[in-house]
Order: C-alpha cells, then sequence, then structure tokens
C-alpha cells in the first residue's frame, strides 16, 4: 500500500474512534473508555497528517506543539469546577485555528471556486465570532468580566446588523473573491460579533452558550474541511457540531426554555426575579438531629446540587454514604439533569469521589423510589427541587422538571441560608412540615454528620 492509502486508512480509524468515543462517552460505565478511544482518534489523526508527504519541514509544526503543550498542560490541571470556562477556552483555541487556516488559505488560493469560497466564508465567520465569544464566556465564568447581562437601547438591532453585514460581505466575496480587504473586513465583522453576542448573556447561563459555541466551532470544522478535501476533517466537525447542538437542546428542555430563546441570545436577563420576602416559616435542625434521623430511616435519597460543588463536599457525602450503607440503610443519589452549572456535573464529581455508579439515580428512577424513601437529604441544590415548577405556572421555572424530594417522609436540607439558587426565586420544598433546614457550608455540615453518626453508632 502507498503512504497515502495508509493516512486514509489511519483517518478512516480515527472517524470510527470518535463515533465510538461519543457513544461510549454517553454512559458512566463506559465514559473512560471513551475517553481513550477518543485520545487514540485524534493520535491516528494528528499522526496520519503529520505523514503527509507535501510536508516541507517539520520546523513550525514542532514550533506549534510546543507552545500547544505549553499551554494546554496547565489548562488541563484545572480544578473540575472550572470546567465549563476550560472548555470555553478550547473552543476559542479551536474556532481561532479554523478562522487562521481560513484566512491562510484564502491569501495563498488565487483561484478558488465558488463552492471553496463559501465553505471558507462559513469558515472564517463562524471561527472569528466563536473565538471571541468563547473567550467573552471565559472571562465571565472566570469572573474577570462582570457576570451580569449587560444591555442597551437597539441591542438585537445593532446585533443583528453586523451579522447581516458580515454575511453579505461574505456572499459579495463568492462572486468576486479578489478583496482582501473586504476578506478582512468579514472577518473583523465576525470578532465584534462574537463579542456582541455574549455581552446580553448572564455569567450562569454561559454553560448553555458553550454548548452552543461548540456547535459553532465544529461546524468552523468542519467547513474547514471543504476547503482543504480533508474528508477526516468534515467528519469530526460534524459530530463536534451535531454533539453541541444535541446537548444545548436537552439542557434548554431541562431547564425548560426554548431553543430559539437561546438561538437568538435573549436569555439570562429573565433570570433576575428576586426572591420574595415572604413570612412563612421553616423549621431548622442540628447535625446530631439530622444524623438519627438518618440513622432511622432505612432508606436514603441524597439530591446534590450546585452547593455541593462549590463548597467541594463530595469526599465528605462519600464518607457519609460509606457510614450508612454499611449499617444496613439504603443510600442512592438523584441526579439532575441540569444540578449544579454543567452537563453532568454531579456526574462528575460523585464519580471523583468513587461513588458507585449504580447507587446513581437519573431522575425519572429517583422520582418513582422517592414516595417510598424515609429521608431524602438535599446537599446544595435548590432549582431543581422546588415544587413550584410542577404547579406554579407564574414561577420563571414552571414546567421544568424537577426532583420530588417533597414526596419523601422526611426532607433534610443542607445550605448556607434561605437566600435563592440560580433561579433567583424562593423554594416552597423550605417551608414543608416535613422539611427541617441545616445551615451551614455544605462541606462543614456534611463533615458534622459524618461525626454524628460515627459518634451515635459508637454508644
Ligand atoms: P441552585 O438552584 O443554583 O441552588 C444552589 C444552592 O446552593 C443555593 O441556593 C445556595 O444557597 C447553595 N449553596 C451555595 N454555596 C453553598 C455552600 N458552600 N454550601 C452549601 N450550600 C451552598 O442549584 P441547583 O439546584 O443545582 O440548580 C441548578 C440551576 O442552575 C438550575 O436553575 C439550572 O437551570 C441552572 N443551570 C444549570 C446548568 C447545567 S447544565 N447544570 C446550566 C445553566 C444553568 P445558600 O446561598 O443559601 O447556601
Amino acid at each position: 500500500m502507498s503512504l497515502g492509502t495508509w493516512i486514509e486508512v489511519a483517518y478512516i480509524f480515527s472517524a470510527a474512534c470518535f463515533v465510538l468515543a461519543l457513544k461510549w462517552l454517553s454512559a458512566v460505565p463506559t465514559a473512560r473508555r471513551g475517553v481513550i478511544t477518543g485520545v487514540l482518534g485524534m493520535a491516528l489523526a494528528v499522526g496520519g497528517t503529520l505523514l503527509r508527504p507535501e510536508i516541507e519541514s517539520y520546523r513550525w509544526i514542532a514550533t506549534a506543539f510546543v507552545i500547544g503543550t505549553v499551554i494546554g498542560v496547565p489548562m488541563a490541571m484545572m480544578p473540575m469546577t472550572a470546567v465549563p470556562q476550560r472548555t470555553a477556552l478550547s473552543h476559542a483555541f479551536g474556532a481561532l485555528a479554523a478562522a487562521l487556516v481560513g484566512t491562510a488559505e484564502y491569501v495563498l488560493n488565487t483561484h478558488l471556486s465558488s463552492f471553496t469560497m463559501g465553505a471558507l466564508a462559513i469558515e472564517v465567520v463562524l471561527g472569528f465570532l466563536t473565538f471571541t465569544a468563547s473567550l467573552m464566556a471565559f472571562g465571565k465564568l472566570q469572573e474577570i468580566l462582570p457576570q451580569r447581562p449587560i444591555t442597551y437601547k437597539g441591542q438585537n438591532f445593532v446585533n443583528v446588523g453586523i451579522l447581516v453585514l458580515a454575511i453579505g460581505t461574505a456572499i459579495y466575496l463568492i462572486v468576486h473573491p479578489g478583496s482582501l480587504i473586504l476578506f478582512l473586513f468579514m472577518g473583523a465583522l465576525a470578532l465584534v460579533f462574537g463579542v456582541l453576542l455574549i455581552i446580553p448573556i448572564g455569567g450562569a447561563d454561559m454553560p448553555t452558550v458553550i454548548s452552543l459555541l461548540n456547535a459553532y466551532a465544529g461546524l468552523a470544522a468542519s467547513a474547514m474541511g471543504f476547503v482543504l478535501n480533508n474528508k477526516l476533517l468534515i467528519i469530526a466537525g460534524a459530530l463536534d457540531g451535531s454533539s453541541g447542538l444535541i446537548l444545548s437542546i436537552i439542557m434548554c428542555k431541562a431547564m425548560n426554555r426554548s431553543f430559539s430563546n437561546v438561538l437568538f441570545g435573549a436569555f439570562g436577563q429573565a433570570q433576575v426575579v428576586l426572591a420574595e420576602t415572604q413570612q412563612k416559616s421553616h423549621r431548622s435542625a442540628t447535625a446530631e438531629e439530622a444524623a438519627s434521623l438518618l440513622l432511622n430511616a432505612s432508606s436514603v435519597m441524597i439530591v446534590p446540587g450546585y452547593g455541593m460543588a462549590v463548597a467541594q463536599a463530595q469526599h465528605k457525602v462519600r464518607e457519609l454514604f460509606d457510614l450508612l450503607t454499611k449499617n444496613g440503610i439504603s443510600v442512592k443519589f438523584a441526579i439532575h439533569p441540569v444540578a449544579g452549572r454543567m452537563p453532568g456535573h454531579m456526574n462528575v464529581l460523585l464519580a471523583e469521589a468513587n461513588i458507585p455508579y449504580d447507587a446513581l439515580l437519573e431522575m425519572e428512577d429517583a422520582n418513582s423510589e422517592l414516595p417510598q424513601t424515609d429521608v431524602a437529604l438535599v446537599i446544595g441544590a435548590n432549582d431543581v427541587t422546588n415544587p413550584a415548577a410542577r404547579h406554579d405556572q407564574a414561577s420563571p421555572i414552571y414546567g421544568m422538571p424537577i426532583i420530588n424530594t417533597d414526596r419523601a417522609r422526611t426532607v433534610l436540607v443542607i445550605k448556607r441560608s434561605m437566600n435563592p439558587g440560580f433561579a433567583g426565586i424562593d423554594n416552597e420544598l423550605y417551608y414543608l412540615d416535613r422539611t427541617l433546614m441545616l445551615f451551614g457550608d455544605a462541606k462543614s455540615f456534611v463533615s458534622d454528620l459524618v461525626k454524628e453518626v460515627q459518634g451515635q453508632l459508637a454508644t
């Protein structure tokens, strides 16, 4: 077989690895296999490309490799809670690469067909806008930039105007491809549009936006595949683009948001619903009382949320899980698809603490068990347990599927105060007769619970 054929074979195996990686990544027990397969696919893709006969010198490739490693290794060390902003940075770099390759192709090729020019325009516009939008998303999540949505009069008009101008320039270039100035103008418009796209969106909504930017970066890479006539890039870009899109749709459904609401960037503002100052009363309990309730239960459902992630309480939760299960108490975890601030947030944290997969229940399964559960222990979750989502049509979370914690016999809620969560609304769950509030930081309260349970078991 010729070298060219070997490279094609490497690309086909690489594409198959990417498809299998996505398939395996979608279930917890096969996720590790999925990661390894994805890495293998990327190694085959890079290895095959490095063997291409048109490469005259490896000097610049080696330089890029060193720069990429210097940036990539510290990025991989970022803490688990920073995964959303790390992902935004990866998209920024991927999209910038696509846009720069597109620019180089435009400068180097004097004869571009309309089809190639069309693909190039898509690659460059999507690449540059995803680059600045992803950097903005990173800045908001890392709190380098203000988190609140920034809006002004006529904002949509300005944003749509810039996008239409960029698309108009692209169409002109497809018909008359010879103007570098216009090409650069189109790229500059895309860069500006990326910034303006993110300005009106609140920091907490960034995970959904990042997933959408993932789709844009994938489409830019796919368009680059058409420009470079590289089938692997087309496949990998399409997989990236469609998986990003599907993930955004899943997140929107789980938050009961419409997809068009996300596409037109009008969200983030609707979230600022202040908690009503209600005079309803709630009951609280100490770690000692909570520990004895847990020890007297035969079934416990733990409902983790954003607060568990912030407090990094998962390892203490694991200790509590071990203590209770060793004493014959059935302990399970109810996982809401948008608990926390990124897809799979709770699964990742609980896996990090080595909590067995089979103890994790998806929302529907947890809901069918909750009416027979003795104690529901909510740890830093709020919106995903709010019964108002089921019946209060005026609530911003109305229609969002929730974990029916209120149907358990006793509900224990660990959080620091009566403050609201992401949606900014009061939670009816806290005022039920069967609910006891356990005020404190999730890590230190669970730690106290562990000590109390150990103490009570010893006596
Ligand atoms: P939230 O509703 O945001 O509530 C988290 C609660 O954790 C807060 O009420 C807060 O109360 C408590 N908390 C914060 N720090 C804590 C600490 N150190 N110790 C103990 N408690 C602490 O979280 P959730 O129930 O997980 O719901 C997620 C929300 O985010 C949903 O509204 C969802 O739509 C939205 N969202 C999710 C995603 C994804 S993909 N997961 C993406 C975008 C938006 P205190 O301040 O009183 O402690």
